[in-house]
């Protein structure tokens, strides 16, 4: 779904990251990780053709990044403080079908047909009537990713969406995403800073290390030597008697 080709990634004059040569497969569910400031949200700039890569090639599904990209959902780093607090979560929805014109433009029935499915398919029905700002941070996330999937897309791209999540509801939307990732056969590519939820599901990872950009299979990627490089402190890998893989700390 991704081909990078010596790709460089230029914010304000400076290389952020260059030398980003890789392929990640159609349909995977990949992550994006590296330290703050290493170029993540910078990377999803580029694929939604918002930030032009400072030399190289992008193709994504075949085509160079372009705005206004149909085929790809977008919810970006602290959607819920995008949003407006005292707009409805329903009507946020609508947004990914209408753009930014919502109020102007007449919206028709299937178009709300279409709202409701979604809301339905992501968990967020029952809450959908209440104005964003009384909405859990859960709750708020399930709303971002029916507004980015209400339009079909055959890419979703996530911006740190497990931030400010609890445990428990950091599991729910990865379950979430895995099954929107199985069911309607898309791909989807997230921003994270802990692995930990998400090792049982994601096929890979696109890792900022050293100033390159780099995609490897997850089982490549949770590596010690690799993510105590990464993160420049002590990360130990640890495989349960369960056989379950997680990362830590050292
Ligand atoms: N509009 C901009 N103009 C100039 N520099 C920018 C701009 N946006 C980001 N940068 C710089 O580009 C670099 C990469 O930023 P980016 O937001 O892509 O990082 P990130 O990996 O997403 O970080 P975080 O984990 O904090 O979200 C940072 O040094 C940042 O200061
Ligand atoms: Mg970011």
């Amino acid at each position: 779904m991704l081909d990078f080709d010596n790709v460089s990634a230029v914010r304000g004059g400076t290389t952020i990251w260059s030398e980003g040569t890789f392929h990640v497969p159609s349909g995977q569910m990949a992550g994006v990780i590296g330290p703050n400031g290493s170029g993540k949200t910078t990377l999803l700039m580029m694929i939604l053709g918002l930030c032009r890569p400072g030399s190289g090639t992008i193709t994504v599904m075949g085509q160079t990044p372009h705005r206004g990209d149909a085929r790809i959902g977008y919810v970006p780093q602290n959607y819920a403080s995008i949003a407006g607090d005292s707009i409805r979560a329903r009507d946020m929805v609508l947004l990914g079908l209408t753009g930014t014109n919502y109020g102007l433009r007449r919206t028709t029935k299937a178009q709300h047909e279409r709202v409701d499915q979604v809301l339905a398919e992501v968990g967020a029905a029952d809450f959908a009537a209440r104005r964003m700002s009384q909405l859990s941070g859960g709750q708020q996330q399930r709303v971002a990713i029916a507004q980015a999937l209400v339009s079909n897309p055959k890419l979703l791209l996530l911006d740190e969406p497990l931030a400010n999540l609890d445990v428990r509801n950091q599991q729910e939307i990865v379950a979430l995403l895995s099954r929107i990732n199985d069911e309607r056969d898309i791909g989807i590519l997230l921003v994270v800073h802990d692995l930990n939820p998400l090792l049982s599901v994601l096929d890979g990872a696109i890792y900022l290390l050293d100033g390159h950009a780099h995609y490897d299979s997850v089982n490549e990627v949770v590596s010690e030597e690799l993510l105590t490089h990464l993160y420049g402190t002590a990360i130990r890998v640890v495989r349960t008697p369960q056989g379950d893989l997680f990362t830590r700390s050292a």
